[in-house]
C-alpha cells in the first residue's frame, strides 16, 4: 500500500490553494499523461503522478490591470522552485517517504527549463516523464491554465488515477509471487 495516495495530495487545502491559481484542469491532466509515460517508459508512477499533479503549484499570479501579463511573468517567474519546495512541504506534511518526497520535488523543479540559464540540461527518466506530460497539455498563450473542470470531475479522475495505480501495483506483486 502507497503511504499517500493521490486523492491525499489533491484534496489537501494548501493543494486546493494554490492549484486554483494555476488550474486544476490543467493539473489533473498533466497528472493523467504522466501516468500514461511512467507506463510506456517504466517509471514508477506514484512518483510521476504525484509530481505532475503538483508541478504548478508554485505559481505566483502576474497581474497588471487586472490581465496576466507574460513579460512581467516570463522576466521575474520562479514557480518551478517555488513549486518544489512546496510539494516537498506539502508531501512531508501528509507523511510521504522522504525519498519520494525528495524525487518528486526534484522532478518538479525541472519541468520546465524557461528560468534557467540556457544550455542542455540531462533529465533522468522521471523528470524527463513530468516534463513531456505538462508539454503534453499545454495550449498557446498558457491557455491550459484556464480551463475549467468541475470539482466532483476533478476529484474522480484522480480518484481513477490512483485505482490504475494500485491495480498496476498489484499486478507487480502477483506477478513476483508467481516467480
Ligand atoms: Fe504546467
Amino acid at each position: 500500500m502507497r503511504p499517500v495516495t493521490l486523492e491525499t495530495v489533491f484534496s489537501h487545502p494548501v493543494t486546493q490553494k494554490y492549484l486554483r491559481r494555476s488550474g486544476i484542469a490543467h493539473a489533473v491532466a498533466v497528472a493523467e499523461y504522466a501516468y500514461i509515460f511512467a507506463k510506456r517508459y517504466d517509471i514508477d508512477p506514484d512518483l510521476a503522478t504525484k509530481a505532475a499533479l503538483l508541478h504548478d503549484v508554485g505559481h505566483y499570479t502576474w497581474y497588471r490591470d487586472g490581465k496576466w501579463d507574460f513579460d512581467l511573468y516570463k522576466e521575474n517567474d520562479i514557480h518551478a522552485i517555488k513549486g518544489a519546495e512546496r510539494a516537498h512541504k506539502l508531501l512531508i506534511r501528509v507523511g510521504e517517504n522522504r525519498h519520494a518526497a525528495k524525487e518528486i520535488a526534484v522532478a518538479i523543479l525541472l519541468h520546465t527549463d524557461s528560468y534557467l540559464p540556457s544550455g542542455e540540461l540531462e533529465l533522468r527518466p522521471l523528470q524527463k516523464v513530468v516534463a513531456l506530460a505538462d508539454e503534453a497539455d499545454e495550449e498557446k498563450d498558457g491557455n491550459h491554465h484556464y480551463k475549467q473542470i468541475d470539482d466532483t470531475v476533478a476529484l474522480e479522475r484522480v480518484r481513477a488515477i490512483d485505482r490504475l495505480i494500485d491495480q498496476s501495483e498489484e499486478a507487480l506483486r502477483t506477478n513476483v509471487n508467481m516467480m
